[in-house]
């Protein structure tokens, strides 16, 4: 038994479907989420920002005594994941390959598809993962940019023109090849996932990387006997630019949950 709480982060709001699935699965832990409002799209940027902010981002949980550290981000996880487990001596996970993993147990067509930021696409790293574990599979690429900026609006339903609109344009190309499973590998997209299913179609499974790393932690504590045992968990919530804009749009992204008090910190007084 550990009672440390679990800390977890994100360029912004994204992280939260992790968060949502870590308290489903885990009612008892204590969660710490921090998400980098101030920076956020983190997407588009080089590795060198990108390992800056996310030693940053980890620097400022690791001032809470944690147990263990979920990177909720696709663009971090694809990035710097090894250069953050390196110099950490609390165990961290990402969602590559939890995602991954999923997808390949899922997919029947052996064609499978992945949906993230361009630099999550760019580096490689789902891909590689994929042929670490089936090099029999066929996967698809696709970066989709404007998705952040436009779920961090709050746009993301379907009948919204404009969120319809862009997926539309991204997905076309995808539809066309054939695909069964569908890996959503930016933690901020399962909130578009009514708009992605109704635009792929009802034969094509989404497969949420930030939930598939929940159940990644949750695998990990079991594993080293690490679980809190209390009756109730309680999560906090940090954020590096206004709470109020973080309050208005984080009960969509723990669908309905309200999070109670944010706080703002500046996180350039943390890290190297
Ligand atoms: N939600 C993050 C990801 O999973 C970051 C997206 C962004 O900031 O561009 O990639």
């Amino acid at each position: 038994m550990n009672q440390r709480p679990i800390g977890v982060f994100d360029s912004g709001l994204g992280g939260l479907t992790a968060v949502r699935q870590l308290r489903r699965l885990m009612p008892s832990e204590n969660i710490i989420y921090f998400g980098d409002t101030a920076r956020v799209p983190y997407g588009n940027r080089g590795r060198e920002t990108l390992l800056k902010y996310a030693r940053q981002d980890l620097a400022f949980l690791r001032s809470f005594d944690l147990k263990a550290v979920v990177v909720a981000c696709g663009t971090v996880s694809t990035n710097c994941i090894d250069a953050l487990q390196a110099e950490s001596d609390v165990p961290i996970t990402g969602v590559v390959e939890p995602a991954v993993q999923r997808a390949a147990e899922l997919s029947r067509a052996r064609r499978v598809g992945l949906v993230a930021t361009r630099a999550s696409v760019g580096s490689g790293a789902y891909e590689r993962a994929f042929r670490r574990i089936d090099p029999s599979l066929e996967v698809y690429s696709l970066a989709c940019p404007l998705f952040v900026p436009l779920v961090e609006e709050g746009r993301c339903r379907p009948g919204d023109v404009v969120i319809e609109t862009v997926a539309e344009e991204y997905l076309a190309p995808l539809r066309e090849r054939g695909i069964d499973t569908l890996v959503l590998g930016c933690t901020h997209y399962p909130l578009l996932a009514d708009v992605i299913r109704n635009i792929m179609g009802p034969g094509v499974t989404l497969v949420d990387a930030g939930a598939e790393s929940a159940r990644a932690c949750q695998e990990l504590l079991t594993q080293r006997g690490a679980l809190a045992n209390r009756p109730e968990g309680a999560a906090s919530y940090y954020t590096s630019d206004r709470a109020e804009n973080f309050q208005r749009l984080a009960a969509l992204f723990l669908g309905g949950d309200d999070v109670g008090q944010v706080q703002q910190i500046d996180i350039a007084g943390y890290g190297p």
